[in-house]
């Protein structure tokens, strides 16, 4: 795939998580926009509106709170928290999407790293005030699913919190989509499985045209 074609990128997934390869493909989507960040095709090249609002009006009241953005894609996330006084690690697993953070934000405090979800190094355990995932889990398939949302929980601190931003379907429709919205059981995991207690949860519609449906939930743990 040279330029970005829906048809086209759909079959490319289906076929790496046919194959049980389903990390294997993101650098792709990175290195067809060829330097410019602007050229990926899923950044809003903007930070998420609800995740500044939030934090916003629910400040952290500790010196330097930690964040961490998981999946962090070309930056706008992280780099905000940053400006808003986090002390930001952001992570991805496709290492021209760091090139194109680094490229992007030289004078940046944020620690932008390759990283694998699935594989962080222990001291990452509990160790963020915030935590914020958009749109990862929704790019896997099945266990992995699972595994995400369990490896996102546990980088939560005591007191913590995490927001998570996705795309959200009905139950049992839409079960073949790719990218696989999150339907309500399934984030309902974050409080059920992983003993978060829920803060806030929305629903909604984004302004795109058709609209497309969203969660955005802010967890924390309590235990
Ligand atoms: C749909 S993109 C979203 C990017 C960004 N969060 C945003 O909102 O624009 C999903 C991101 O998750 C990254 N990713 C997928 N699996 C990952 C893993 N196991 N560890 C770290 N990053 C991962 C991909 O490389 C990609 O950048």
């Amino acid at each position: 795939m040279e330029i970005f074609d829906p048809i086209e990128y759909k079959q490319m997934v289906k076929e790496y998580q046919d194959n049980d390869k389903p990390l294997d493909w993101f650098d792709t989507i990175y290195k067809i926009a060829n330097g410019d960040y602007k050229k990926v095709f899923w950044a809003d090249l903007e930070p998420n509106p609800y995740l500044m609002d939030w934090i916003k009006n629910h400040p952290i009241k500790k010196q330097n709170p930690k964040a961490i953005v998981v999946g962090c894609g070309v930056g706008d996330d992280a780099q905000a928290l940053s400006q808003l006084g986090f002390e930001v690690t952001a992570f991805d697993i496709a290492p021209t999407a760091i090139e194109l953070c680094k490229k992007r934000y030289p004078n940046s405090k944020v620690n932008y790293l390759v990283a694998n979800l699935f594989e962080y190094d222990n001291s990452w355990f509990q160790n963020f005030d915030l935590v914020y995932e958009c749109n990862t889990i929704q790019v896997l398939p099945g266990v992995y699913r699972t595994k995400a949302r369990v490896a996102i929980s546990n980088l939560v601190c005591k007191n913590g919190y995490a927001l998570v931003s996705c795309r959200s379907r009905e139950k049992s429709r839409q079960k073949d989509d790719i990218p696989l919205p999150l339907d309500k059981d399934e984030i309902d995991q974050f409080v059920l499985s992983d003993k978060l207690k829920e803060i806030s949860f929305l629903a909604y519609d984004d302004e795109q045209v058709p609209s497309v449906p969203h969660f955005f939930a802010v967890y924390k743990r309590v235990l």
